[in-house]
């Protein structure tokens, strides 16, 4: 099978991982990747935007199978346009239309879905910029903290929770008067609920979805989960407090309603479906949809995922996903994110990563996030730079594993901190700060 795979980040370095290591992987392109996706397969210069090059690239090269990284292309509707290309009636594609990505793409709409499909969410309402007041108001029928949302795309960042009713207020008008453009024009704001939050992955050919390896990633930068949330510091999977009880309620209460109602609405959707959960009080409720893998969760879901990739593609195109088997490894596997210093605020870029060959050693596994060559030497090309991922019996070896392997990158280590609490143990994600070399 010749694989076409969209993007550039550390996902995508999991994603290509997995992808080469099946027999049936005849060739990989990784578009634009990065350089350690340059270790799985051939990186492609294509504009993520430019779907025109994109489907001439695949008629050209003969590609049987396009798995779609990020959710941006999605939203714009890459797949529609693939799909509309009478040259590439037998493609298969891993990610939705631009209908099925609304999930993720419009808050409003996700809550709307969920309404409808009595999918277990927070009580919510949508408001749009003639309608400020009423939000305003609708700011009493909460308690604090209040939680406020652009309705649109905002990089991660169009999620407020405030804690005085004045902040939130504040907050409304701000995002109505534009500090999250065109995405904040309309907004949804929600109680709060107070739980724990875990992700779980998909894999749906629009009727049926198998469930891959449940994770949990840490977003805060600092100490002890506090600090600004980032993309993502670091990530577990099995996640300890997921039993089968609550995993059958996620399947039950959760992923089966979604996808009978993505079916229901005729989207076209095959590809992965993120649910960002949170257990409250032992019952699993949505936080949001994502159409896409989580970053930097597949940097543990795909190397415990032990079924082969492309037969999942495969299976998902002929719709036959009801009768696949998800096998995954037992053992832990746990990743932390290397960071530029000053993210997820401003950084430099282009700083030199001394000893870091792309190579992965014993029970750990290395893959790149924001890096890039210049002139043949590795430099930091983004906020998150490495992702260590380990395995361990638990999560104590697979974390010490991974910073054995952080020690091994060579890289100096200016600063060091820890990230979170699961299941009552704290796990601790290490990040570096300023790398690498001055
Ligand atoms: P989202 O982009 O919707 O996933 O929100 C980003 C983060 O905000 C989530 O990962 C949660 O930590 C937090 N969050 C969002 N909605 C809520 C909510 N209703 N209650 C509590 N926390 C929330
Ligand atoms: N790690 C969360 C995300 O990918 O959205």
């Amino acid at each position: 099978m010749k694989v076409l795979l969209l993007g550039g980040g550390g996902r995508e370095h999991a994603l290509a991982w997995k992808i080469t290591s099946s027999p049936s992987c005849e060739q990989l392109y990784i578009a634009p990747g990065n350089p350690g996706t340059a270790s799985c397969g051939q990186n492609i210069d294509l504009n993520l935007h430019d779907f025109t090059s994109i489907s001439a690239f695949c008629r050209a090269s003969g590609i049987d199978l396009v798995v779609v990284g990020p959710e941006e292309p999605l939203v714009l509707g890459i797949t529609d346009h693939l799909r509309k290309d009478p040259y590439l009636t037998d493609l298969i594609i891993c990610g939705p239309s631009a209908e099925g990505a609304r999930l993720e793409g419009s808050k409003a709409y996700a809550k709307s879905f969920m309404a409808e499909w009595d999918i277990p969410t927070a009580r919510y309402g949508e408001f749009n910029r003639e309608q400020e007041e009423d939000a305003i108001q609708f700011l009493d029928t909460f308690s604090p903290p209040y939680v406020i949302k652009a309705d649109g795309l905002a990089a991660g960042k169009g999620v407020l929770i405030l804690s005085t009713k004045e902040e939130a207020v504040a907050a409304i008008r701000n995002m109505f008067g534009g500090e999250f453009g065109p995405a904040g024009h309309t907004i949804v704001l929600e109680e709060f609920l107070d739980g724990i939050e875990f992700s779980v992955f998909a894999l749906t050919d629009g009727q049926h979805a198998c469930i891959l390896p449940v994770a949990k990633d840490y977003k805060r930068i600092g100490n002890g989960d506090t600090g600004p949330n980032t993309g993502g510091m670091g990530a577990v999977s099995p996640v300890p407090f997921v039993d089968d009880i609550l995993l059958q309620k996620v399947r039950e209460k959760i992923v089966e309603p979604t996808v009978c109602g993505l079916a229901a609405r005729q989207i076209d959707y095959t590809g992965f479906l993120f649910f960002g959960l949170i257990r409250v009080n032992d019952e699993p409720m949505v936080i949001e949809y994502n159409c896409r893998m989580g970053d930097p969760e597949t940097e543990v879901v795909m190397p415990r995922l032990q079924t082969d990739f492309l037969e999942l593609m495969i299976a998902m195109n002929q719709k036959r996903l009801d009768k696949v088997e998800i096998k995954s490894d037992p053992r832990t596997a746990l990743t932390v994110m290397l960071v530029s210093g000053g993210y997820p605020g401003t950084y430099p870029k282009g700083l030199p990563i001394e000893g870091a060959s792309t190579k992965s050693k014993g029970e750990t596994l290395l893959f790149h996030a924001g890096t890039r060559l210049s002139k043949n030497e590795l430099v930091t090309h983004g906020g998150r730079v490495l992702a260590c991922t380990a395995f361990g019996a638990n999560i104590t070896e697979a974390r010490n594993r991974s910073y054995a392997l952080i020690r091994w990158l060579s890289v100096r280590i200016l600063d060091w901190t820890c990230n979170g609490t699961i299941a009552g143990q704290r796990a601790y994600f290490w990040r570096k700060v300023g790398s690498i070399r001055s």
